[in-house]
């Protein structure tokens, strides 16, 4: 069996860790081998990084944001994804570079081709074997997120900054549709564990 690289996209609150979680439980259940990890974050390097991203505190332009980002997504890559792939691991990553390309290509509007070059080099080329994306009403996801206290310096954004995020989201699953799993995130829980194991099944064996 393959170790596979499945990467969960989506907006803030769309149910991400939720379904990452799950999925752990499902392959744990299975007996895959896997490694659970997040962006940004993942190595001592990256949770340092995360910590100056999310920080309400803090003004970050795009370009440098996307750099930071690409910094923790370069060193996860090289310290823990590759090695876990190497091991015989299936690797369940929480965002990757779509997210950056959504977030700072779409959303903040820097040079799509610029993003996908810098990315290349960053992550060496490793690209997801699946990539479920979580689709939702950004106002949605928003007043999920709410709900866990207050806002980080991304939820803060306004609300056209993340639309343009999810329909960066939506081109990127149009443009690789044998990559993408787009799910609608309004469904419950379950349901979304359930096709998101369906999905999988397919492609483990
Ligand atoms: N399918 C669902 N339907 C309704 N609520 C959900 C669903 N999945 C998760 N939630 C709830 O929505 C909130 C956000 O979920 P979760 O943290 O998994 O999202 P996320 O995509 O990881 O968010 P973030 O981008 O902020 O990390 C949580 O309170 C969670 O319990
Ligand atoms: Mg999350």
């Amino acid at each position: 069996m393959k170790p596979l690289f499945i990467t969960f996209e989506g907006p803030e609150g769309a149910g991400k860790s939720t379904q990452v979680t799950r999925l752990a439980a499902a392959l744990a259940g299975a007996g895959v081998p896997h490694l659970l990890t997040r962006e940004p974050g993942g190595t001592p390097l990256g949770t340092t990084v995360r910590e100056v991203l999310l920080d309400p505190a803090l003004t970050i332009d795009p370009f440098p944001e996307f750099l930071l980002y690409s910094a923790s997504r370069a060193q996860l890559v090289a310290e823990v994804i590759r090695p876990a792939l190497k091991r015989g691991e299936t690797v369940v990553c929480d965002r990757y570079s779509d997210s950056s390309l959504a977030y700072q290509g779409a959303g903040r509007g820097l040079p799509e081709a610029l993003l996908r070059d810098l990315t290349r080099e960053a992550t060496g080329g490793l690209r997801p074997d699946l990539t479920v994306l979580l689709d939702l009403d950004p106002a949605v996801g928003l007043q999920r997120a709410a709900a866990r206290g207050q806002p980080d310096r991304l939820e803060q954004a306004d609300l056209a900054f993340h639309t343009r995020v999810r329909q960066g989201f939506l081109a990127l699953a149009a443009e690789e549709p044998a990559r993408f799993l787009v799910l609608d995130a309004t469904q419950t829980p379950d349901q979304l564990a359930s096709s998101i194991w369906i999905a999988l099944e397919g492609r483990l064996n």
